[in-house]
């Protein structure tokens, strides 16, 4: 790429969960945090209307034209290679909004890990819509893009996801936790005390079954859902069931539901007794919700595997560990544990070994901060 005054550069976080995991489809509150791995986006304007993107770490390259979005196809004429749909998937739902969308080269790269439920597609999601709009020279509301990013992911990749990753990825703030109200879109920062690190497990599960899974899972909520209008029909989500209006009517529902309805409608209540907790530093307080979260995804939401419950099971036996849960879809992917800073080294090396000793495979261990969300940098030095 050639230095010019014109190139400019996006960082782009991953994210975490912290607490309201399988919410954010069913109009619940999420308390996610933007962590400091990320996607690292730099760009140029080019004269000709065509997108041409290299993704260093993935080692691929692909060049398309702002024409043929709608078709998905590359400037061969070839079907764009999945990489580049994410992408791709911005500038469409971008351009379907109105927004102008202009030549590019993009070179990126990312150190978010891969299928390990870290939101590695919504930080390139947002990392683009941010690079769209410098380049374009018009201004969306931050949330206008969010959802524009999410349309795209659900339209144009096909993936079903709520909008909690893309919230969190563009939204992020250093040493905050993010409260987003699903249902109303309102939002805030929390405070997370400075002596405590986000440690970040990977099981090394890849979640190839996670797709389909996903999906159940929310019809099993939206079957919950019809079958309590019986009793409740002014309901249009499960957040709008209370967990006394739950217990009062649950024995109507078929057995995989009520467990699915049951995790959601706790789930809920948790993340609203959480607030409180974080606004006032109660950690421990905190924690022990996320624990009592872990426990709810592994026997009524049934997303966990044993991988994921032995990490957590082991974090729980280490000194200085608050709490520790799987975050994001589950069936494989990372665990996150709040750790106290002054154990944080010691923790690393105890999970890592036992998680070893305990099933054989191999866990990759992230210490993280929360972290800012999408933005504009002075130029980042990547090259092709
Ligand atoms: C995935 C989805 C999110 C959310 C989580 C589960 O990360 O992309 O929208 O539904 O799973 O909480």
């Amino acid at each position: 790429m050639e230095e010019s005054s014109s190139v400019q550069s996006v960082i782009s976080p991953g994210r975490v969960n912290l607490l309201g995991e399988h919410v954010d489809y069913n109009d619940g509150p999420v308390l996610p945090a933007a962590i400091d791995l990320a996607m690292t986006l730099t760009f140029e304007p080019l004269d000709e209307d065509i997108i041409e993107l290299h993704a260093l770490d993935l080692g691929e390259t692909s060049t398309f034209r702002i024409e043929d979005l709608e078709d998905k196809t590359n400037i061969q004429g070839e079907p764009l290679a999945h990489f580049a749909l994410y992408p791709a998937s911005v500038a469409w739902a971008l351009q379907g909004a109105g927004y102008p969308i202009s030549g590019m080269r993009a070179v990126y790269t990312s150190n978010i890990p891969i299928g390990a439920g870290l939101s590695s597609s919504a930080a390139v999601e947002v990392g683009f819509a941010q690079a769209f709009m410098a380049l374009g020279g018009w201004n969306a509301e931050k949330m206008d893009l969010v959802k524009m990013a999410k349309k795209g992911e659900n339209e144009y990749v096909g993936v079903n996801s709520g909008i909690m990753d893309q919230f969190s990825c563009l939204f992020g703030r250093e040493n905050h936790a993010l409260y987003l109200d699903t249902k109303d879109l309102s939002w805030a920062a929390l405070p997370l005390p400075s002596n405590v690190s986000i440690i970040v497990a990977d099981s090394d599960i890849s979640r190839e079954l996670a797709g389909s899974a996903y999906n159940a899972r929310q019809q099993a909520c939206a079957d919950a859902v019809n079958q309590l209008r019986a009793f409740m029909p002014g309901i249009s989500s499960l957040r709008d069931v209370s967990v006394d209006d739950f217990e009062q009517h649950k024995n109507h529902l078929p057995d995989e539901v009520r467990l699915r309805a049951q995790h959601v409608v706790e789930e809920i209540a948790r993340v609203e007794k959480a607030v409180p907790l974080l606004q006032d530093g109660d950690i421990k307080g905190f924690g022990e919700l996320m624990v009592a979260g872990h426990a709810s995804l592994r026997d009524l939401y049934e997303v966990s595997l044993p991988e994921l419950d032995a990490l957590v099971e082991i974090a729980l036996e280490q000194p200085g560990c608050y709490g520790a849960r799987l975050t994001g879809a589950g069936f494989g992917g990372c665990t996150v544990n709040l750790v106290r800073e002054e154990n944080s080294a010691s923790f690393i090396l105890a999970l890592e070994s036992e998680y070893q000793l305990r099933t054989g495979k191999t866990a990759k261990i992230y210490p993280c901060r929360a972290a800012k969300g999408a933005h504009l940098v002075p130029r980042a030095l990547l090259s092709i």
